[in-house]
This record gives C-alpha cells, structure tokens and sequence, in this order.
C-alpha cells in the first residue's frame, strides 16, 4: 500500500507549490481550535508498579482533559516510559524517531488527522522544547504551557487576565523561543517568533520586561480596587461559602444547582476561572455569598499558583469551604490530597479544619455497594462529609442544611444596644465580632453585629 504521507517543509526557504507548510516553521505561535495534536506523558522506569501504571494511566487521562479544554483534537495518546530523562530531548533517539514517523506518517494515526501540536506532560527545559520541535517540526507544548493556554482562554475578570499574562510572560521570558496564543491574540499577532536571531531575541527580552512591569503596575490598581470592593462586601452581614475542588468535580453544576443560577458548567476542566458570587438563601432565613471557584489540578507547576490569586483570595478569606470531590472518580483519593496540599499552599492549612465540608458528588454513578463504602468512608473522616449528587438533586438538602447549621452556630447576626458608657462592651464586641452596621444616638449606641454562637453566649454571660 503506497502511503500518504504530509509534505514536509524545506527548512533552508520558502515553500513553493501547493506544498502545506509545517506549523512550526510557518506559524509557530498558534494553537487554534480544533487542532490535531498528540499527547504524550512520561512515565519513569524506576516507578514501575502496577499501581504506578494506573496512576500514568490516569495521568495521561488528565492531560488529554486539559488539551480538549482548549478545543484540541487528540488524535493520539501515549504514555512512554523513559529509562532517564535525556537533557537534549527528554525522550530517547528511538523514542524521537518514532513518534516523528507517527507524528508525519498519517495512515498510522486513527484518525486522519495531520498532528500540528505535541504536547508533552512534563516540565521540558527550553532546550528540550526547541529540539523537540525541530525534531518533529511542530510545535510542542509543556504542561505549563498548556495549563497556561487554558488559563489564557478562560480567564473573564481583569484581575484574572493581568496575572495570567503575567505568568504566560514569566515563562515566556525564561525560555524566549516562543509565545502563546492568547498573547499573541492581545498583540495583534506580531509575536515573539520562533527562530529568532540575536537581535530579535534582545528586542523581545526588553519588550517583555517592559511588559511585565506594566503588567505588574496595572495588577496593583486593580487589587486595590478590588480590596475597596470587598471591603464594602465585608460590611454586609453575608459569610462567604466557598467551593473548592479539584477541576471536573461538579463546582460548577452544584453551584447552579444552590443558587439556581446558570454559570458555565461545561465537561471541560476549567470551566471557571474567576470567581463567580451568587446569594444563597438558607432554611433558617439567613444569607450566603457562594462563590465557585477555579479547578484545582495535581502538580501544577508552582510558578501558576500566582495565575490563581484572582480566585484564591475568595478561597483564602472564606468562612466555610466546601470540598467538592467527584466521588465516582476512581483517583477520588489522591484528587483530595492534592486539593488539600494546594489549599496547605496557599496558608490555608490548620485554618480551614473548622470551616471545611467534603461534598462526594456524583454518587448517581456509583452502585449501591460503592456508595454504602463512600459513606463509610466518609464517616470515618472528622470533616464533615455529605454524599450528593449535583445532577438529580440527591444530598442537596443536606448540604443546605450543614451550611445552614455552620452559619447559625458560627455566624449569626444579632441586634445589640449598648449605653453610651459601656466602651468596654462596645470594644469586646469589636474584638470578638463583626461589627456590621453601628448607629450612635443620644441615648445609646445600636449595633448589629456577626458573630458566633460560643463567643456570642460568652458575651452574654458577660452583660
Ligand atoms: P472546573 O470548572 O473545570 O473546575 O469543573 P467543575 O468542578 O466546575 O465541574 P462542572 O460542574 O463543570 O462538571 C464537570 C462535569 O461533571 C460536567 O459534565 C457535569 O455535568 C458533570 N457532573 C457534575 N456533577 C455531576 C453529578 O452529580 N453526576 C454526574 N453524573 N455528573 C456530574
């Protein structure tokens, strides 16, 4: 059978004829949607026990979610196993030859598809990326890379683009080979080309820290502004109800399904990158801000953690978290680890024991078997935890219900009047409280303050 196989772009010039140009060499800054890619994650030969296995197998499951998050094309899917990491290629010279036959050869792919873009699951030093590329003449992408592309489509609130971009340009400035799609898109497609020569490359490198600093100015407006925003939030009596959880949990569709509210919920990772802020009424009658938050993802490179700060700070200064979990997901456990270790990261250890709900969602896909050991589990565990499914609604009462306990015990509301020489109530108050709203008037000083139920009967006692 004769084989058909891509043209392949002369590197020494222009292309003539009909001939289709490879993207590295013709385009190398973009990933469009849509595009055939391959992902590939390594896997090293010291770790190789079964269980180990699963874990790639999972693994290269999760990046494959990342590149459809980006509307990529997978048309193949590998996970390969490396004796050493190679500093030149990462892979082997075999590994490198083949996977470049594969990539060029398309009647060995399942679909026929041309691959335009490799992504592999591992941090790859600048070198490794460049010869990868020329190697396979196209264009390859890291995990932070790809996880930075992501970040590039989805963020909506300035904040969130500003440090995005910020990150994307960190990167960019430590590698300076190439640039990324959303970048690209924002100038105007004048990129920081592949292949520049010297000069080109000091031009960008100057370019980029003029950039960032720009960049780094705009950021410290805007966290002010938005610090002036919360501040007029924090005077509303509302205690702020988290979802956290790691990316694909369900956050999204639970939040919809609480608030009633129609926010993305999409079965993309990363549906949501900036925070998004409903009113959730609870049985006793109080309120509730509940915010959903970005996804987590495990080994995300550290230098992201900041890309996250638009959502995290709502994360950080939470009244009750809720850990989402997708308890039908057979990795449900080390999911958890790594939500919890992101959240340790972020200063959030110790703090969050007594404001932390595990929600199991998904349990409409478990038999009944899975969900008595889930619920044994769970009980088990001195968090909280309640089995639901955000889907049909089961467990959702509970839910209500747990918020609703945790916000009547630790947050009430109360209506205070104090006589005008009662400073040192007035200042307990202050200390122990939120005071919300204050009314001085001639006779004395009204004040409705938040506040929970143990400091609340101590205050009590007090009077
Ligand atoms: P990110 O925004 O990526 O962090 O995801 P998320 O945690 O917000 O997940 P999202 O709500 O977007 O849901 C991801 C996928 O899981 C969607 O296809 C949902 O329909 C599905 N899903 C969510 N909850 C349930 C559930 O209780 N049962 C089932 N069967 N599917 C669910």
């Amino acid at each position: 059978m004769q084989k058909r196989t891509r043209p392949k772009p002369d590197p020494a010039g222009p292309l003539t004829g009909t001939e289709k140009p490879a993207p590295y060499l013709a385009d190398a800054n973009t990933v469009r949607s849509g595009d055939a890619c391959a992902v590939l994650h390594p896997r090293f030969k010291s770790a190789s026990s079964l269980s180990r296995t699963e874990r790639d197998e999972q693994l290269l499951g999760e990046a494959v979610g990342l590149a459809h998050a980006i509307n990529l094309q997978v048309v193949h899917a590998e996970t390969i196993t490396l004796n050493s990491p190679r500093p030149a290629t990462l892979f082997g010279k075999g590994v490198v030859e083949r996977l470049h036959n594969l990539f060029w050869d398309i009647d060995n792919l399942s679909a026929p598809c041309e691959i335009t873009v490799v992504i592999v699951d591992a941090t790859l030093t600048p070198v490794q990326q460049r010869n990868l590329e020329k190697a396979w003449e196209c264009k390859v992408i890291d995990r932070t890379g790809l996880i930075l592309e992501i970040f590039g489509e989805r963020a909506r609130t300035r904040e969130g683009r500003l440090q995005v971009e910020l990150a994307a340009l960190d990167y960019q400035r430590s590698r300076l080979v190439r640039s990324w799609t959303h970048l690209e898109r924002q100038r105007g497609g004048a990129g920081f080309m592949g292949g520049p020569g010297e000069t080109q490359i000091e031009t960008d490198r100057r370019l980029i820290g003029k950039r960032i600093t720009r960049l780094k100015r705009e950021l410290k407006d805007v966290k002010r502004t938005r610090l002036l925003h919360r501040q007029a939030r924090q005077k509303v009596p509302y205690p702020v109800v988290a979802l956290v959880g790691y990316t694909n949990a369900g956050k999204s569709t639970l939040f919809n399904r609480l608030t009633k509210a129609t926010v993305e919920a999409k079965d993309q990772l990363f549906a949501t990158l900036d925070p998004t802020m409903r009113g959730l009424e609870v049985p006793s009658g109080q309120t509730a801000i509940l915010s959903d938050t970005v996804g987590f993802i495990s080994q995300l490179p550290h230098e992201l953690i900041r890309a996250f700060q638009a959502t995290l700070e709502e994360v950080v200064e939470a009244d009750i978290i809720i850990h989402v979990r997708d308890g039908a997901h057979v990795d449900t456990e080390s999911q958890k680890i790594d939500v919890l270790a992101v959240l340790k990261d972020l200063g959030l250890g110790d703090a969050i024991e007594g404001s932390l709900i595990e929600v199991l969602n998904k349990i409409d896909l478990l038999t009944p078997a899975d969900k008595e050991a889930l619920a044994n589990q769970s009980t088990r565990s001195n968090i909280p935890s309640i089995l639901l499914s955000a889907v049909t609604g089961e467990g959702c009462d509970a839910l209500i219900a747990a918020i609703d306990t945790r916000i009547t015990e630790r947050f009430q509301v109360v209506d205070v009047s104090l006589s005008l020489s009662d400073g040192a109530s007035l200042a307990w108050l202050y200390e122990h409280g939120d005071v919300v709203e204050r009314l001085d008037d001639d006779k004395a000083i009204t004040l409705k303050v938040r506040i929970d139920a143990a400091n609340w009967a101590r205050f009590e006692r007090r009077v």
